[in-house]
């Protein structure tokens, strides 16, 4: 990298109201690699026009069904949207919530943060037993642990905020694959089996996910009428449907009778947000690159920005030499101990998104890392962001911190033949959410756990730290990782990515943005090269299987200590051939995604 001339165009705080793997799951990124990188393919799928890269098959194909039929590509991510609602139930959904990245091919970007909310009666404490202790359950599965979900307003404001077609149309393949049913991969077959035991704790989910304890086998046909019906009102309807009409009213019955705290109210007042989403510019080999990430109350991209920041001047050669995996983890610690502190959802919170990722600050933080050796997270705390310019000390204290987060999520990107591009992650938090499936047929979040439920200890589902400004409060959005990002070179589109992973979503978009712009991978590469993730708390660096032992024993010397994981991250994402613009999706192998493309 020659030079870096940064320039932040920031939405701080502008938003525009538009209308410990405790519970046995098994979500895709922490199991083991179900083929060996070996037989991984080397090649991005290529297509001249349109291209749809998600984490299933089917999924990727309902978008270029849309695309073809003259859909934009916000169109074609309702879509596929909607279709992994169907497919891929561990984190495609109706039920939950999450964040829609959008650059139209004029260069106009905007982000939808439709979020899941706290309910009404939601209580800082309501998951604190009366000993004093963290009830580990209740934040994690069950209808208290549901968040009032936010995907169907979410996905039509994008649609009649940028599509072409109607909610109708977009939500044909899904209607279809719901009705007509589809069959049961090997994936899901082993995904459903991996949660029999929290499926069949809710007569609903057993019924439908377990075949009635019967089990679903490869091959077999997979049809969910419950969830057709749903379906087919919304797209009479639209999302009214899904907040004030049957659907609502079904889901508060639900919620009722089974101790769920989400009322009629809540879903009536819930509204996605349409956001600004952050900019930050790089000048690298000639190139200028701007980097679209995601604001507020995600997490993710602050991080993103701050971390490339700090790691501008940092010559990278690749994840086989340990000092640049050295200097890419201390910068996470860096970046994960002011995420602890500072990030919350920022309609009730100051997050001092323009210090954070200022360049003089930045340059301070890089300051603190020893070229040679490992730093303590027991030394390494939250630093005090500022702008340029601007003494340390008259910007915002850090929070009171304390331990959390939450695995199954899904990214997908699309790539119309205009160059429009959709970035998009969403989840139910849990593989399966809250397990809980509402009796108009889909899965329910669990999202309730990405808040700090207990100051001072660590929550259910990821360990991560994070501060009071995310305590439970009715109508606030928990704090997320979900960072889809777009990368622009020289004006033209250049590499839409995102990974689901909880915390690990950070450092598996962070790398393979690093991997395409500061390495120079092509596509497939960059999605295939092997990950790592430090979070500051705990001090250890996880690791991917394929990183050969030589690198560990490196890092080891350098004072780290080192883990291994099966997955890290699942990157669905399509890259455009600067030369001959062709569409390169690069879907991630770990899990048998698939881009598709025409
Ligand atoms: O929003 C978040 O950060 C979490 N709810 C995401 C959870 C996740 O990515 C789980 N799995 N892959």
């Amino acid at each position: 990298m020659k030079t870096c001339v940064l320039t932040l165009c920031l939405a701080a705080g502008t938003q525009m109201l538009l209308a410990p793997l405790s519970r046995g799951q098994a979500a895709a990124e922490y199991r083991d690699h179900t083929q060996s990188a070996g037989v991984w393919p080397r090649q991005a799928v290529r297509g001249a026009h349109g291209m749809v890269a998600t984490d299933e098959e089917l999924g990727s194909q309902a978008g270029v069904e849309i695309l073809k039929r003259g859909g934009n590509a916000v169109d074609g991510a309702v879509a596929v949207a909607f279709a992994l609602a169907v497919v891929e139930p561990a984190a495609g959904n109706i039920g939950g919530g999450g964040f829609m990245l959008v650059r139209l091919a004029d260069g106009r970007t905007t982000f939808f943060d439709y979020r899941e909310v706290a309910p009404g009666k939601a209580t800082r404490d309501m998951y604190i037993k009366t000993d004093g202790t963290l009830d580990k359950e209740l934040s994690v599965i069950g209808y208290k642990s549901v968040a009032v979900p936010g995907t169907v307003a979410g996905l039509e404001l994008a649609l009649k905020t940028y599509g072409k077609l109607k909610l109708a149309d977009v939500l044909a393949p899904a209607i279809h694959l719901a009705e007509d049913g589809f069959p049961v991969s090997e994936k899901l077959a082993r995904q459903l089996d991996g949660e029999r035991a929290e499926l069949q704790q809710f007569n609903l989910s057993r019924r439908i996910f377990l075949n009635d304890g019967k089990m679903f086998h490869p091959g077999d046909t997979f049809k969910q009428p419950e969830l057709a019906a749903t379906l087919k009102r919304i797209a009479k309807n639209g999302a009214a449907e899904f907040y004030r009409g049957e659907t609502a009213k079904v889901l508060v019955d639900d919620m009722n009778r089974m101790g769920g705290l989400i009322t009629l109210e809540d879903l009536a007042q819930y509204q996605p947000k349409v956001r600004e989403a952050l900019h930050a510019n790089y000048e690298l080999d000639g190139h200028k690159w701007d980097v679209i990430t995601s604001p507020p109350p995600s997490s993710g991209g602050v991080a993103i920005i701050e971390a490339m920041n700090m790691l501008h001047d940092v010559p990278l050669k690749g994840w086989d030499d340990a000092q640049s995996v050295h200097m890419v983890v201390e910068t996470m610690r860096r970046v994960f101990a002011d995420r602890a502190a500072y990030l919350a959802d920022p309609d009730f919170s100051k997050v001092p998104v323009e210090g954070l990722t200022s360049d003089c600050y930045a340059k301070e933080l890089a300051s603190t890392i020893d070229p040679e050796h490992a730093s303590s997270s027991k030394t390494v705390k939250a630093g005090t962001p500022h702008i340029c310019g601007v003494s340390a000390s008259n910007q915002v204290a850090p929070q009171a911190i304390s331990l959390n987060d939450g695995p199954h999520t899904t990214h997908f990107s699309v790539v119309d033949a205009a160059g429009n591009a959709v970035a998009s992650t969403y989840t139910l938090n849990n593989s399966y959410g809250s397990h809980v499936t509402s009796t108009a047929g889909f899965l329910l979040n669990d999202e309730m756990d990405d808040f700090t439920t207990q100051p001072g200890v660590p929550n259910a589902l990821f360990g991560l730290i994070q501060s009071d400004a995310n305590a439970i409060a009715p109508g606030h959005r928990p704090l997320s990782s979900m960072t889809p990002t777009i990368l622009v070179r020289d004006g033209k589109l250049s590499f839409v990515t995102g990974s689901p992973g909880g915390p690990t979503i950070i450092s598996a978009t962070m790398l393979s943005v690093l991997n395409w712009m500061r390495l120079g991978m092509d596509a497939q590469a960059a999605i295939n090269a092997p990950r790592f993730h430090h979070q500051w708390l705990p001090d250890v660096i996880l690791m991917e299987k394929d990183f050969p032992a030589s690198l560990e024993a490196a890092l080891n010397a350098q004072g780290y200590q080192t883990r291994r994981r099966g997955h890290i991250g699942l990157v669905n994402a399509i890259g455009i051939d600067p030369k001959t613009g062709e569409r390169l999706g690069a879907a991630d192998p770990r899990d048998n995604g698939a881009a598709v493309g025409y």
